[in-house]
């Protein structure tokens, strides 16, 4: 296994023979090393079944499963399928997936650590994920900003992007807007956290899923914080040219493991749409999401 950084890059590496089957228990920590260190790690020549997918997926930890059956692959329900390809003309998945900035399962109380991502059918223009590392945002933030969030918790929600299932058509939209709030009820979390692998401050907000944000008391503060934070993070940037814009391409063969909690993503637009189809596997590594009391 050799691991180098990607170069004229800001983050990332490349491991060239990594074998999940023949990995031994210090190729496993150093692959994860380098994931926390440089953030992702591009996985080349990977050939892989959905259910070889999965056993790589175990090796970094321990498999969390999508909420929403309609996600879940039909063979291997820990696999979250994104594909516009319907199968045998029934749709497989979801389309059109994570169009917004976010954290994986950030609205949720227990977010794993790592994102694995094994693209299957890659679009031939317009490839490649966005992604910010909001350590190195929070690093940058002014002085006056920092301040102003510090000892604040932000609240985060499906809510904006929750996706209606094929069954939610006929029901009431309040219906659905009710169930989604009990069953995903919004999730409190420190607006800054110490990540637990690399000491590193991470400011741990998203414009898809960070709905709120309030004060040590519980006092709502104005959102008008929130949308700088937004602002100034590049997350408002819609030519995707703000500084802390990475954007990570891929080719066939290629598996991406990501931090999770230092990373927010974005899936590429698409004016044309091509048939894209990507394969995600997310597992809990051996820390929470932070060290400390759990969410309220
Ligand atoms: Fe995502």
């Amino acid at each position: 296994m050799k691991i180098t950084s990607q170069p004229g890059k800001e983050f990332g590496a490349t491991v060239e023979g990594f074998d999940h089957t023949t990995a031994s228990a210090a190729d496993i920590d150093l692959l994860k090393r380098s994931v926390y260190s440089e953030k992702i790690a591009v996985l080349k020549g990977q050939e892989l079944s959905p259910r070889q997918f999965l056993e790589l997926g175990k090796r970094l930890g321990r498999p969390e499963t999508y909420y929403e059956p309609m996600y879940q692959h039909p063979e291997v329900e820990e696999i979250f399928v994104s594909s516009n390809v319907p199968e045998g003309g029934k749709q497989i998945g979801v389309p059109k997936t994570g169009k917004f900035w976010h954290a994986d399962y950030q609205f949720m109380p227990d977010p794993f650590g790592l994102t694995l991502i094994y693209p299957q059918v890659i679009p031939r223009k317009n490839r490649g994920t966005y992604f910010i590392d909001m350590g190195k945002a929070y690093e940058k933030l002014p002085d006056a900003l920092k301040e102003e969030i510090r000892g604040t918790y932000c609240r985060h929600s499906v809510r904006k992007y929750f996706k209606i299932r094929p069954h939610d058509v006929y029901r009431p939209i309040s219906e659905v807007i009710d169930e989604v709030e009990r069953k995903t009820p919004a999730v409190l979390q420190p607006t800054t956290f110490t990540h637990p692998m690399t000491g590193e401050t991470v400011l741990y907000v998203s414009e898809g899923f960070t709905v709120g944000i309030e004060d040590a008391e519980g006092k709502p503060l104005d959102t008008d914080v929130l949308h700088r934070l937004f602002e100034v993070t590049g997350q408002l940037d819609e030519s995707f040219g703000h500084g802390n814009i990475h954007l990570q391409g891929f080719e066939q063969g290629d598996l991406l493991v990501w931090d999770n909690r230092s990373l927010i993503h974005r899936a590429r637009h698409t004016t044309t749409p091509e048939p894209t189809v990507s394969y995600r596997v997310t597992v809990h590594d051996d820390r929470r999401l932070f060290d400390g009391p759990g969410p309220s």
